[in-house]
């Protein structure tokens, strides 16, 4: 079910809540994280609230290949947006890394991930889990679809910039996560949220995986 909220404030505000409960019941949590646009208000709703973050293990859902410093990393913007405004652990914030294997290792010392937040791509890709990847994925390197390069120029200024390769977590590793959260915003992702929640579960529809999980919960505004 797609629960339709009034406005980016309140999708921002819900989710926090959501987040906030998790890092209070349990301050030893494993959370996985999404960049872009969508979380941008989440990410300030929970530093407004300075939580306790001294104790959470966070893993991003995936970053491109490209050097961590530079401006438009996900590293880089997760600092900027979340870690570097929270008391978190430098050394507690995971990205995906080569030897993949290494990662979803680390993932599973800490015996699995308490919350997964997710954002939708415009095709349907959640991570970057492009139309077409295997259910059963794990992390790994992928090539960026055309419309993805597109999608995230406007944060790189042109298309020619946008690095042309990822590392992302697998449908298959992000299905393991025990409570997982799909926030989406704006008018330009309602279909593709319909058709992901609704339609059929295929491969040609990344997102609609999460049909097969069993506490999925899915937040829209336009
Ligand atoms: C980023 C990620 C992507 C985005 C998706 C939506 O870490 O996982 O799948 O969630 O591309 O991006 P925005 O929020 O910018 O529309």
């Amino acid at each position: 079910m797609i629960n339709i909220l009034n406005s980016y404030k309140e999708l921002s505000s819900i989710v926090a809540d959501i987040v906030e409960k998790q890092l209070r019941k349990q301050p030893l949590s494993k959370l996985i994280l999404p960049t872009g646009s969508t979380p941008l208000g989440l990410y300030d709703e929970l530093v407004k609230r300075k939580l306790d973050w001294s104790h959470t293990i966070t893993f991003n859902l995936d970053e491109y290949l490209m050097n961590h410093d530079h401006p438009y990393s996900y590293h880089s913007y997760m600092k900027k947006n979340l870690f570097d405004r929270t008391n978190i652990y430098p050394n507690n914030c995971n990205f995906p890394f080569r030897p993949t294997l290494s990662f979803e290792d680390k993932m599973y010392t800490y015996r699995g991930i308490d919350l997964c937040i997710l954002g939708i791509g415009s095709n349907g890709h959640i991570a970057f889990n492009e139309p077409g990847s295997s259910f059963k994925s794990r992390t790994r390197v992928v090539d960026l679809t055309e419309q993805t390069i597109q999608d995230n120029s406007r944060f790189f200024g042109s298309a020619e910039d946008v690095p042309k390769q990822a590392i992302t977590m697998g449908l298959g590793t992000i299905m393991e996560s025990k409570k997982i959260i799909l926030m989406a915003n704006g008018k330009h992702k309602l279909n593709i949220l319909k058709v992901a929640m609704n339609g059929k579960v295929t491969e040609d529809v990344p997102a609609s995986i999460l049909q097969k999980h069993n506490d999925v919960e899915v937040f829209y505004c336009d």
